[in-house]
């Protein structure tokens, strides 16, 4: 943790706290996500389970759709927090859905506890993506 500059710092414990919002009955798996919109705004998100089990909503997705039905396209980094012994990188929807927004966009991986945090840039979590550019 010590290794990730402050304002990545802050976004993990805005997606910590996201977290305990999450709607996950089916899973019992509570993830929490935080977006870094370019003038410095944070969206919060957490995931979204429904019955109909398909209809799960990523916490990273639904950060990432609230910050666009509020006006923000530009994102600088998105945090996803889990509980796992080791970071954990978004699924490949969410990788997507990232990208969409940006090439550059940090991903912040943390586990609940904070002992390891990871920063990777999106591209190389989704290499030789389709996105807007492909179009
Ligand atoms: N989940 C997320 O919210 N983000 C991820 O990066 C991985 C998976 C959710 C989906 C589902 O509600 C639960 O975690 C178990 O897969």
């Amino acid at each position: 943790m010590e290794k990730i500059r402050g304002e990545y710092r802050m976004l993990v414990e805005r997606a910590k706290e996201a977290r305990e919002r999450a709607y996950a009955p089916y899973s019992r798996f509570p993830v929490g996500a935080a977006l870094l919109c370019e003038d410095g705004t944070i969206y919060t998100g957490c995931n979204v389970e429904n019955a109909s089990y398909g209809l799960t909503c990523c916490a990273e997705r639904t950060a990432i759709f609230k910050a666009v039905s509020e006006g923000h396209t530009k994102f600088r980094a998105i945090s996803v927090v889990l509980d796992s012994t080791d970071p954990s990188a978004p699924c490949g929807a969410c990788r997507q859905v990232i990208f969409e927004f940006g090439p550059d966009i940090d991903v912040v991986m943390a586990n609940v506890g904070s002992e390891s945090v990871d920063v990777v840039k999106i591209t190389d979590l989704i290499p030789r993506a389709f996105g807007p550019s492909s179009l």
